[in-house]
């Protein structure tokens, strides 16, 4: 996809969060904030969110843009799976790093990770019951979010479950906007509303879409949104 007029380079955003995650101090808080261990931070009510998916041992689990593994880590540590946890993103570095979050205690075996766009998920038709993605769909434009959601859709069984959270647009994130800007992160950074994302959810082929009370995040302190959707 990189560098194709009007498509949105995938990569590059995944790039930028290899070379946060790798260097200097910014490294060192991105790794925590990011960790298991910072989910307090950033996805503060994780497990509230998560239990709207009502994910049992038997369900299989993928986390789109997982990062280096924090909430499949959360998962593995309270459910007892039958099948490995999956995990995918964009950035060959955050999946190295999240390669040594998952050895440090023994999950080894239980959260696999492999590097993949969102827009092009390397399994087969209906080969999960749940599929999970916190804090990624703002690097999609329309056209990849659009790919994506049937992506999702394609990899899920009927009846099976999408839950998804992200910044919300609103007057209160346009702080956002402009912090990504100075970062250097590469565009596109979209926020959208329910509405917005419910329809898109709608047009991939999901049934039902429903709110799910996302309870307060702290850092950065801006709303968030979170949708489940089942195929
Ligand atoms: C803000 S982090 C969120 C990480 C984790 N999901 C969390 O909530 O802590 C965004 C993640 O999305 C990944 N990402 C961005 N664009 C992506 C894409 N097109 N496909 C897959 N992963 C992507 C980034 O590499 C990064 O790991």
């Amino acid at each position: 996809m990189g560098g194709n007029p009007g498509h949105i380079d995938e990569t590059a955003v995944g790039k930028t969060y290899g070379e946060w995650f790798s260097h200097g101090l910014r490294g060192m808080v991105m790794r925590y904030v990011f960790s298991r261990r910072g989910l307090w931070v950033i996805n503060t009510p994780y497990r509230r969110i998560l239990s709207a998916a009502s994910i049992t041992p038997q369900d299989r689990v993928l986390d789109l843009g997982c990062g280096i593994g924090n909430i499949l880590i959360a998962l593995a540590e309270r459910i007892a799976f039958t099948h490995p946890l999956l995990g995918v993103d964009v950035s060959p570095d955050l999946i190295r790093i999240g390669e040594r979050e998952i050895a440090r205690p023994g999950l080894r075996d239980r959260i696999r990770l492999q590097v993949a766009p969102a827009t092009r998920l390397p399994f087969d038709d209906e080969a999960f019951d749940v599929v999970l993605t916190s804090h990624v769909l703002k690097h999609l434009d329309d056209d990849a979010l659009r790919t994506s959601f049937r992506e999702v859709a394609r990899v899920l069984r009927p009846g099976g479950r999408f839950l998804l959270w992200e910044f919300e647009k609103s007057a209160r994130s346009a702080i956002l906007f402009w912090s990504a800007r100075l970062s250097g992160l590469p565009p596109p950074f979209q926020l959208r509303t329910i509405a917005q994302l419910s329809d898109a959810l709608r047009l991939a082929g999901f049934q039902r879409v429903v709110r799910v009370d996302t309870g307060v995040f702290l850092i950065p302190p801006v709303p968030r949104l979170a949708l489940l959707a089942t195929r």
